[in-house]
């Protein structure tokens, strides 16, 4: 069956794009991706995928797209004829997409609103062998979301885009996996919009060192240092200038793609973070708001 295979990128939109492109590049670790088009690129230097983050200027603050990749041309367009015999509506069929790195891909907003892309046959870009305190995100490791049904959300990743459940936290967050990282995709409710973009850092002494680096440049850690239940990864939680909820993570389990068996973790004290130790919480990550750009195409 055809189906998404990992994520690729996110891009965002925000007025003060300068701030952003300098949190990425100077603070967050990641390497700027030539272009030009008017907006700004980062690529992780642990992977290949040939970039994780696109940055355009606005006046609002919104969420652009969030890409995914499926692995061949084929999967794309059945993957477009899920889309549409689902009732979304297309921002653009597929086609040869004109971004950096190219590729075949189409677009389009889930039920709630937020803008997707689907792409095959991206150029690969460099990358290298991270090592211990390296302290920089190797890649994207997964993305929260809220929705309004945030179970119907779930069952349009599966059925759909081909993920699978890995975990749900009581009734209210469920885990999507679509390769062998326990989740890629996960859901909260709520208005729609973006809860947070993870990163995966190689160890837990490079998350630490990261939460160190970032202190140093004025970032204050948002929740965190912990260790949740769902995936066992660590976690620590951080914004960007612009207001985006950023995580460094390290540890995220491994589970057999077709044979994890989903479970609920029963929330209690312990449950969320494992350690107990951090500061803050849920509590205080930014309030959720429906994303600006809902049902309206960046353009670009
Ligand atoms: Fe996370």
């Amino acid at each position: 069956m055809s189906r998404v295979t990992d994520i690729r990128y996110v891009g965002y939109a925000m007025p003060d794009m300068e701030a952003e492109r300098a949190f990425y590049a100077d603070t967050w670790g990641l390497q700027p991706v030539a272009a030009d088009d008017g907006m700004a690129y980062f690529k992780a230097q642990g992977h290949d995928e040939h970039h994780v983050v696109r940055l355009r200027q606005d006046t609002v603050s919104r969420v652009d797209v969030i890409a995914l990749a499926a692995d061949t041309r084929a999967d794309v367009e059945a993957l477009h004829d899920k889309v549409v015999a689902a009732g979304c509506k297309v921002i653009f069929a597929p086609q040869e997409l004109t971004s950096p790195g190219g590729g075949y891909g189409f677009r389009f907003f889930t039920p709630d609103g937020l803008p997707f892309e689907v792409s095959s046959d991206v150029a690969r870009g460099d990358h290298r062998q991270m090592v211990r305190w390296d302290a920089v995100p190797q890649k994207i490791s997964h993305i929260v979301l809220h929705s309004p049904d945030h179970k119907a959300m779930v069952q349009f990743f599966i059925d759909v885009l081909g993920f699978k459940l890995s975990d749900w936290l009581g009734d209210f967050m469920a885990f999507l996996r679509c390769n062998e990282a326990h989740h890629r995709i996960a859901f909260l409710p709520g208005p729609p919009c973006l809860n947070h973009v993870a990163y995966d850092v190689l160890t837990i002494d490079d998350m630490m060192r990261g939460i160190n680096r970032l202190k140093k440049k004025g970032t204050e850690i948002l929740w965190g240092p912990g260790r949740h239940t769902a995936g066992n990864n660590t976690f620590s939680y951080f914004t960007t200038p612009g207001g985006f909820a950023v995580e460094y993570t390290s540890e995220l389990e491994d589970v057999d793609f077709h044979g994890h068996e989903a479970q609920v973790h029963v929330p209690g004290p312990q449950i969320m973070d494992q350690w107990g130790v951090g500061i803050g919480g849920p509590q205080t990550m930014p309030h959720p708001k429906a994303d600006p750009g809902l049902f309206q195409p960046a353009g670009i």
